[in-house]
């Protein structure tokens, strides 16, 4: 398990217990944190599921494989630390994970 926290783009905070093995973006979606469409389902193939990793756990979720990169390109307000929330699998050494949701998705 880890507690990841979600933060709205008006600034209100979500915080969330998520299981092992699921995606950031599953969570967020199951739990209704507004601002994450999720329009492919986790498939990689929307960037509606973009979010921004706090600075503090850059390192920890890693480096976007090339899939995912590529599609990053189709999400609005791209930053260094911008992510496909699909892709990033929760595991204990995320516990405490904060992401903050852009405007807007696609
Ligand atoms: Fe479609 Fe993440 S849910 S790319």
């Amino acid at each position: 398990m880890a507690k990841i926290t979600y933060i709205a783009f008006d600034g209100t905070p979500y915080e969330i217990e998520a299981r092992d093995g699921t995606s950031v973006m599953e969570n967020a979606v199951r739990n209704g944190v507004p601002g994450i469409e999720a329009e492919c389902g986790g498939a990689c193939a929307c960037a509606t599921c973009h979010v921004y990793v706090d600075e503090a756990w850059v390192a920890a979720t890693g480096e976007p494989e090339p899939m995912e990169e590529d599609m990053l390109d189709f999400a609005q307000d791209v930053q260094p630390n911008s992510r496909l929330s699909c892709q990033i699998r929760v595991k204990p050494e995320l516990d405490g994970l904060v992401v903050r949701i852009p405007e807007r998705q696609g």
